[in-house]
């Protein structure tokens, strides 16, 4: 059944082709949204082509990102935002296009862009709200997160949370920026779930995962617990909430290290931002 909760307000899903980010699009469909999502893969949601715009846009490449977003920009204005798209990283030290690691780039950096083009936007001047997912994992990363650049150094799973960590970070990051109590943000420990997560992994990690995903948590549950803290009053800006609604407690980090890692991830969004 369709209402009409979200009549005339449009939102923004990253990751919308599969897994949470899918279940996302239709909660909102339903909930009468117009529902903007990014993807390479297709989907077709039957019954709401006239609310549901597919952007086809590779977060490897920030010069498409920054292109679509902009472009959506110039006639659309957002309300929510979901930072939803992610990889599990490669199994092997894998560049961008842009020369970025590309686990920091897919999950975080091209996020990082779209929030600034986002919230910059000319026809962006009320009230939004931005949603980034993080994982577990993030409080195994290194309270100092760096731009990981050396091959030899590389592992998978400290990319990973590494990007986690960034991503849940973003909250305090935009507030920091902004400073602006229009803009409400906050992060989103969804926990394990079953999606499509292991397609960039080894064949017997993914058979693996066949496997176990019967006996995991769907991610239409996970949608639904997310898509009520996006409408109750009480959560609250700046925080990572997990599953059950807890808030989660953020790693303290040095102040001056956490404004140079935030100057530096800027650095790298600048020339697609011009
Ligand atoms: N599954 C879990 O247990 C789990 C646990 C903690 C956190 N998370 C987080 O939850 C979020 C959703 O993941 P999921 O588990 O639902 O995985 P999923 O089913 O694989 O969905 C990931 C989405 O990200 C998009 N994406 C991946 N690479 C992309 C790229 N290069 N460019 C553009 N879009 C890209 C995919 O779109 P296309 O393939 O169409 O491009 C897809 O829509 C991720 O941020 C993930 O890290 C998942």
């Amino acid at each position: 059944m369709v209402n009409s909760r979200g009549k005339d307000q449009n939102i923004l899903i990253t990751g919308g082709t599969s897994g949470l980010g899918l279940e996302l699009v239709r909660f909102f469909l339903k909930q009468g949204y117009n529902v903007f999502a990014t993807g390479r893969q297709k989907v077709s949601l039957i019954g709401f082509e006239s609310r549901f715009t597919l952007l086809n846009i590779d977060f490897s490449d920030l010069k498409e990102v920054s292109t679509g977003v902009k472009t959506i920009c110039t006639n659309h204005s957002f309300s929510l935002v979901i930072n939803n798209a992610g990889i599990l990283s490669p199994p092997s030290y894998t560049e961008t296009a842009d020369g970025y690691e590309y686990t920091f780039q897919v999950n975080f950096l091209a996020h990082l862009l779209i929030n600034e083009i986002i919230v910059n936007s000319i026809n962006n001047r009320h009230k939004i709200k931005i949603v980034t997912i993080t994982s577990p994992v993030y409080r195994f990363a290194s309270l100092h997160p760096g731009i990981e650049k050396n091959e030899k150094n590389y592992r998978p799973m400290r990319s990973y949370s590494t990007s986690k960590l960034c991503l849940a970070m973003m909250p305090d990051l935009l507030s920091t920026r902004y400073n602006d109590a229009a803009l409400m943000c906050f992060s989103f420990d969804p926990g394990t779930f079953s999606s499509g997560i292991y397609r960039m992994q080894k064949r017997w990690f993914r058979a693996l995962y066949r496997v176990a995903a019967p006996f995991m948590r769907s991610s239409a549950g996970v949608a639904k617990v997310l898509a009520e803290l996006i409408s109750e009053d009480e959560t609250v800006s700046g925080r990572i909430y997990d599953r059950s609604k807890n808030i989660r407690t953020f790693p303290e980090m040095d102040t001056s290290q956490k404004a140079a890692f935030t100057e530096s991830c800027y650095a790298l969004i600048d020339r697609f931002l011009k």
